[in-house]
């Protein structure tokens, strides 16, 4: 690797366009990496296409109805969360071409991360509307409202701050369609969010070692990016119609919540770089590293009250069900 060595550079001297360009071998061998373990997938293949039949409307068939689904409502409402954020990937392409650019082995990762994130849009509707699991109309408007809104990425200041978000995005998006998956209700479903899931496993993967670069040549700009990115964390579905209402749901149904975000996204990105390990860094670095340490400290105990909080709701609604059985 011929990156520039920190200490000839200078921590000072980096500018986003610095860091592209030696970056650029990385994301190179990154990217052949990428390319060499993502297995070509069709999406077709997951589609119960004997299923489907026509809605009311233009064709004169069934108009839709909440009988029809057989996915749970917590799955209902966590696949349109899943979706809506898959969904507004014209958004997510502006924002990282924008800022990776589309040149060399940069551009050619932007579009073909692109390429495979298209995928898992068209994927998802496809399924959800074969089988009927989501009320279509209210899933067009919702599409519509929340495309209309856009997205504009908090990171678009720094490209080290726009790399440690993917990072931990990706596996975000990866453990939150897993999780969709088990809570589904239908097998099909599981199966096909498997596979998206392990798509957002390898985005992860790229980014992570990215990172983990970057955490070498520009040691203490990169701490501070991974504790600003960690500390101010949100999902790029923030934006949503009803956004609030549904990740309480998804909190409560163990799809996603402070616990999770904890243990399964933050914890193993942060270990693999040995984040609170990194020795050598300067002052501003150093701070960041205590800070990070500190609030994730903090994080634990809030995930902690969260259990608790879960553990008693779903043993209230637990009781509620039983009388209301007995
Ligand atoms: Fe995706
Ligand atoms: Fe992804």
């Amino acid at each position: 690797m011929t990156i520039a060595p920190a200490q000839r550079t200078g921590s000072t001297a980096w500018t986003d366009a610095r860091l592209i360009l030696a970056l650029e071998e990385v994301v190179e061998t990154e990217l052949n990496r990428h390319l060499k373990v993502a297995k070509e997938w069709m999406p077709h293949e997951f589609i119960p296409w004997s299923q489907g039949r026509d809605f009311d409307g233009v064709l004169g068939g069934e108009a839709w109805e909440l009988e029809q689904s057989r996915v749970t409502p917590l799955g209902r409402i966590s696949l349109v969360v899943n979706l809506l954020t898959e969904d507004n990937l014209p958004s997510y392409h502006h924002e990282i071409a924008t800022m990776f650019g589309r040149e060399g082995a940069w551009g050619t990762w932007v579009h073909r991360w692109t390429a495979e994130e298209g995928r898992h849009g068209i994927a998802l509707r496809d399924y959800l509307l074969t089988t009927r699991a989501v009320d279509p109309v209210a899933l067009e408007r919702a599409r519509m409202d929340h495309m209309s809104a856009g997205f504009e990425s908090d990171n678009s200041h720094s490209m080290l701050h726009s790399v440690a978000y993917v990072a931990f995005q990706e596996l975000a998006t990866r453990i939150s369609h897993r999780n969709t998956g088990h809570f589904a209700g239908d097998p099909l479903c599981e199966q096909l969010l498997a596979k998206i899931a392990n798509d957002e496993n390898l985005h992860m993967v790229f980014y992570r070692n990215l990172l983990k670069a970057a955490l070498e040549i520009a040691p203490d700009l990169a701490m501070q990016a991974v504790r600003d990115v960690v500390t101010d964390f949100r999902m790029p579905g923030h934006g949503m119609p009803g956004f609030e209402r549904s990740a309480a749901q998804i909190a409560i149904g163990g799809i996603y919540n402070l616990r999770i975000h904890h243990d399964d996204v933050l914890q193993p990105v942060l270990r693999h770089l040995k984040v609170m390990e990194i020795g050598g860094l300067g002052p501003a670095g150093l701070q960041a590293q205590q800070e990070l340490g500190l609030f994730l400290d903090g994080l634990d105990a809030q995930a902690t009250k969260f259990d608790e909080r879960q553990a008693a709701l779903l043993a209230r609604r637990a009781a509620n069900a039983a009388r209301k059985a007995g």
